[in-house]
């Protein structure tokens, strides 16, 4: 259903209240060609009439020829901003970008943020962004789980359908979405809610089961039968099953790298207003699937770089797997069972 132009200067107030933008601030509007007008158009207004100085900086697309698929977080590497010098001088001296064309996780993307330079990407369409407006909440909810998995050692992932992962921790920082940029040098995605780390490299061993309801992004389909990966030191090494299996091999076998087999981003959703069924109500190319990614109570796991988190690993492959039904451990204490957030205080 459409979204007002005044509902979505509100939501963008709201996220802009809590990412504690200031009048006289510079917010540089990060646009491209799949850049939602009425999300530009809206966020424009809002951030003028909260006495911000706006700018709008639009960058040519990249890497169309190369991915397999239309979706924006499919193809990782090269960025707009590679070798951009001039691009990449506004953003550092933006107090916030607001990035509606998908900048991805990049060196530049880095460089900029340590200047102090907030990012925040917002690319799903209207309704979404509406439905899932961040709240304080979500934050408190989310940084308190990462408190958990910051005390951590050890996470470890089983389910009924077979999944039987053991990823040592500490290595890499945890990262928690929440959906709005309330710190400098602070990036996050609207509309997000979830928890991640990623494992110590090369550590992670077991056997993960996608099972059948399960979601691949970015084929952005439900697994209609079980594919069963084994993980040996970091990597899954064999993919197994029928033609899922058959599917996510041959298309991550199209980026003929083998850094793409990683475990990458471990973590779990935390946002009770995402579902898991919302994906099965879209055209594939009008979401990019926060909702599975977010849907309180998953196992998200991804394979593919952990350089976001500061790690040596880059691969244009990336793929993030929500999975239902898991029970999430960390150093033996359930955190999430058979689906559904234990922690209390978290919620
Ligand atoms: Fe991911």
């Amino acid at each position: 259903m459409p979204i007002s132009d005044y509902e979505m200067i509100a939501a963008w107030k709201q996220v802009l209240t809590l990412s504690k933008l200031q009048t006289g601030e510079t917010v540089t509007i990060l646009t491209g060609a799949s850049t939602h007008p009425q999300t530009l158009s809206t966020a424009l207004i809002a951030t003028q009439s909260m006495g911000a100085i706006v700018n709008r900086l639009d960058l040519l697309p990249v890497n169309g020829e190369k991915a397999q698929s239309r979706d924006l977080l499919a193809y990782l590497g090269t960025t707009p901003l590679t070798g951009n010098r001039a691009a990449i001088a506004a953003l550092k001296e933006s107090d916030l970008v607001l990035d509606l064309m998908t900048l991805l996780f990049s060196p530049e993307q880095h460089e900029i943020l340590e200047t102090g330079t907030k990012i925040l990407l917002a690319v799903e369409p209207p309704e979404i962004l509406v439905r899932l407006v961040p709240t304080d909440a979500d934050r408190i909810r989310v940084r308190a789980a990462a408190e958990r998995i910051g005390a951590a050692r050890e996470m470890r992932v089983t389910s009924a359908g077979g999944t039987n992962l053991v990823c040592p921790l500490g290595e890499f920082p945890v990262i928690s979405e929440y959906g709005f940029v309330d710190e400098p040098g602070r990036w996050d995605h609207w509309p997000s809610g979830f928890v991640l780390t990623f494992p110590d490299d090369g550590k992670a061993y077991g056997q993960i089961v996608i099972d059948r309801g399960d979601i691949l992004l970015p084929q952005k389909a439900y697994v209609a039968e079980p594919i069963v990966l084994t993980v040996e030191a970091g990597y899954a090494t064999r993919i197994e099953g029928g033609l899922d299996a058959a599917l996510l091999s041959d298309y991550m076998a199209s980026f003929n790298d083998k850094e793409g087999y990683a475990i990458s981003h471990i973590g779990w959703g935390l946002q009770p207003r995402s579902r898991w069924s919302t994906l099965g109500l879209y055209d594939r190319e009008a979401t990019i699937g926060m909702d599975a990614r977010a849907y309180e109570g998953n196992f998200l796991f991804s394979l593919g770089p952990n350089n976001e988190a500061g790690g040596k690993r880059t691969t244009a492959c990336h793929i993030d797997i929500p999975l239902r039904n898991c029970t999430v451990l960390l150093d033996g204490d359930a955190v999430v069972r058979n689906g559904q957030v234990l922690d209390r205080q978290s919620r």
